[in-house]
């Protein structure tokens, strides 16, 4: 069984004072992970309801049985994109995403997200379905391959890396994290001082095209919009920049006039949304306590008519 202090949630508190307005009203956690936020929100809910979502079987079998005798919530195995069909009739006073990967995922070799553990290089959130990192990567043209390390992982040396990538897939396939690990050191050495691996970036790029996460995003902003109940709030933890600027541009756009309207003169504000104070990152506290809670980011937004 997994252990709980696998992955500890990041701006609990926070979360909490935030999405929270009707402790009756129903609240929809669409990445239920291991429960940390779920158990929080079921905290402070009386007769509310909570449903828990999360596209990784692991993290549904934990939660399953982290929650086997309460009441208020329903568990469901479900990616971002797949919520619409889901929930199609529904609307909620509230809308947790804390996006990426979880601390269990990260750190258990057999799921293949990290060079720190040595593993299969897989990456899928959901082992189930889709091809797998190394699957990719040593059938993707050089041109691909770049192309998704500079688009996803904003890594100058994208071109440089996917080089060695199918040079050295030449020999023998790329099948381990720690395989991946090597080539890019061998060729971009560590610079004295820093902290970051040079495969830091190449990683997280791959991570996110395996996983579709820009599209999953995409649809979650979508989902959002369309099933908050007025007065509802919407609470979105982001860990980094290309994710958290996509959600400040949807924010904004949804809670401000139309830019093309908004130099006639009379009209009513005609947005649907308002910004709940500005962006959040955790205190220096959580920070000493949960070092990866360092990048985390939360944006929030109330459905006002
Ligand atoms: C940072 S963890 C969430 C941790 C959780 N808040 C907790 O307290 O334990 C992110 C979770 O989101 C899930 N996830 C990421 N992208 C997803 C998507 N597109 N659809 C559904 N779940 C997703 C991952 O599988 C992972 O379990």
């Amino acid at each position: 069984m997994v252990d709980e202090s696998f992955h500890i949630p990041v701006l609990t508190e926070e979360v909490i004072q935030h999405l929270i307005q009707n402790a009756d009203g129903d609240y929809l956690d669409a990445t239920g992970g291991f429960g940390g936020h779920s158990a929080a929100i079921l905290g402070k809910i009386g007769c509310g309801s909570l449903i828990a979502t999360d596209r990784d079987p692991e993290a549904i079998k934990y939660l399953n049985s982290k929650f086997k005798a309460e009441e208020k919530i329903s568990i469901h195995q479900a990616c971002f994109s797949e919520l619409t069909e889901l929930f199609r009739e529904l609307e909620f006073d509230g809308i947790l995403a804390d996006i990426g990967v979880s601390s269990y995922q990260l750190d258990n070799a057999s799921r293949g997200f990290s060079f720190k553990q040595n593993g299969p290089l897989d990456m899928r959130m959901n082992q189930s379905i889709g091809q797998d990192a190394s699957q990719w990567l040593n059938n993707a043209s050089e041109k691909e391959i770049s192309n998704v390390i500079w688009k996803y992982g904003e890594e100058k040396k994208a071109k440089k890396i996917a080089k060695i990538i199918v040079e050295a897939r030449i020999n023998s396939e790329i099948k381990s994290t720690k395989e991946l690990a090597e080539i890019i050191l061998e060729e971009i050495p560590r610079k004295f001082n820093d902290k970051k691996h040079p495969a830091t970036k190449t990683f997280q790029a791959i991570r996110i095209f395996i996983n579709n996460e820009l599209l999953e995003l995409e649809i979650l902003l979508e989902f959002i919009a369309k099933h908050l109940k007025i007065g509802g709030r919407a609470c979105i933890i982001s860990f980094h920049s290309l994710e958290d600027r996509m959600v400040k541009r949807f924010f904004r756009d949804k809670s401000r006039r139309d830019p093309k309207l908004s130099k006639l003169p009379n009209l009513p504000d005609d947005s649907s949304f308002k910004l709940v104070s500005k962006a959040l990152k955790p205190s220096d506290n959580e920070v000493n306590d949960n070092p990866r809670s360092r990048s985390a980011t939360l944006r929030v937004i109330e459905k006002i008519k």
